[in-house]
């Protein structure tokens, strides 16, 4: 059996004054925070410790250039530990900083992954309910020179500990909100697909999924998403736990070069490919833990087996609404193009995938999907 682990300590708070209390902030704190997520719940509770604004590196997803402004910011300050409270982005960024050393760079980092150390103390503070970045020892960096993202995935780079504070969703956008929701149980689904999952992720993946379409279930009767926070939150963390395990998959790595050229958010990216996917999974494999999965999502949508992909598709287009490829700008050319970079720059996801979806069976994706 593969193995199981839980590397930061989960804690719950109410609230932002609840979890600084448990959680004094120091002069020598170096914390990375969203501006909005500032000013709406720690402006009037941080007395200590190097405040930076995440939007002082960029708008957008993590690339190359910011990550290497936020270091040179991290190691110019001089702190000794990391407190990061925000979405994936922040997350991901915050936790290259735990490894860095001086003269260290993004390229370096990627580069020398197998040197790398747990060098400061990092906490980490999720303000989404959908990447899971806080338990999971991966950080998804665009590289600006090779135009898709790339997955440092090392153990130096889980957190010390993950806080997890609902009522820090109250002030996402609903765009924000589901779309990383639905990244949210990408990963469930991906993990619960992955060759190593065991009976104890399945534990969490099968929870983490089920959450996630209760919670649009009831979205789509009316129910008032302030009501769902901690559902939202504990569904995330969940999921962040299967494929902090696992891997995730080809939804993921198809995703990858239209975030990366388009800069389409990671969970809208995945919002689009995931139903194509799952379908393209049916027809090339219909058997073994993918009739599981279509039980599980049947039995939460309360419909038969055969249709479970259809109306899981169709409950993710009422939550987010999933744009055309060309819409977005994508080029019909590209999608031999993107099915190569895919191939070519994704098989740490891709072989974690249920089936290694070929070139051509990508680009049948990208096709029907354009
Ligand atoms: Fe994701």
């Amino acid at each position: 059996m593969n193995g199981f682990k839980i590397v930061p300590q989960i804690e719950c708070y109410e609230d932002a004054p609840s979890f600084v209390e448990a959680n004094p902030f120091c002069e020598d704190d170096f914390i990375l925070i969203s501006k909005s997520v500032y000013e709406h719940d720690f402006k009037a509770i941080i007395q200590v410790g190097k405040v930076f604004f995440r939007s002082k590196y960029g708008q957008g997803e993590p690339n190359s250039d910011m990550v290497n402004a936020l270091i040179r910011d991290f190691l110019d300050s001089g702190c000794k530990r990391i407190i990061a409270v925000g979405g994936g982005s922040v997350m991901d960024m915050a936790k290259l900083l735990c490894v860095c050393e001086s003269g260290f760079d993004c390229q370096y980092l990627f580069d020398h992954q197998d040197e790398l150390k747990h060098n400061y103390p990092l906490i980490l503070v999720p303000t989404t309910c959908g990447s899971g970045s806080e338990v999971s020892n991966i950080s998804i960096v665009e590289m600006l020179n090779m135009k898709t993202k790339l997955g440092l995935a090392k153990d130096p780079l889980y957190a010390d500990k993950a806080i997890l504070i609902p009522s820090l969703l109250n002030s996402v956008p609903d765009f924000y909100l589901y779309t990383s929701a639905v990244d949210g149980l990408v990963h469930a689904i991906e993990s619960y697909l992955s060759a190593r999952s065991n009976v104890y992720t399945r534990l969490f993946q099968e929870k983490a999924i089920r959450l996630y379409i209760n919670n649009f279930l009831q979205l789509q009767q009316g129910v008032d998403r302030a009501q769902l926070m901690e559902s939202f939150m504990v569904a995330s963390n969940m999921a962040g736990l299967s494929f902090a395990n696992t891997g995730t998959g080809c939804v993921h790595g198809i995703s990858y070069p239209l975030s990366g050229t388009y800069h389409v958010t990671h969970g809208l990216a995945n919002s689009i490919f995931l139903a194509e996917v799952l379908k393209m999974y049916e027809r090339l494999r219909p058997e073994e833990v993918l009739n599981d999965l279509k039980q599980l999502v049947a039995d939460c949508l309360g419909c038969e087996v055969k249709d479970a992909f259809e109306k899981l598709d169709q409950l993710i287009r009422f939550i987010v609404e999933v744009p055309t490829l060309s819409s977005l700008g994508m080029k019909e050319e590209e999608i031999v193009t993107f099915s190569e970079s895919v191939v070519l720059n994704q098989q740490r996801l891709m072989s974690n995938g249920y089936v290694n979806l070929n070139k051509e069976q990508i680009q049948e994706i990208y096709k029907t999907l354009f």
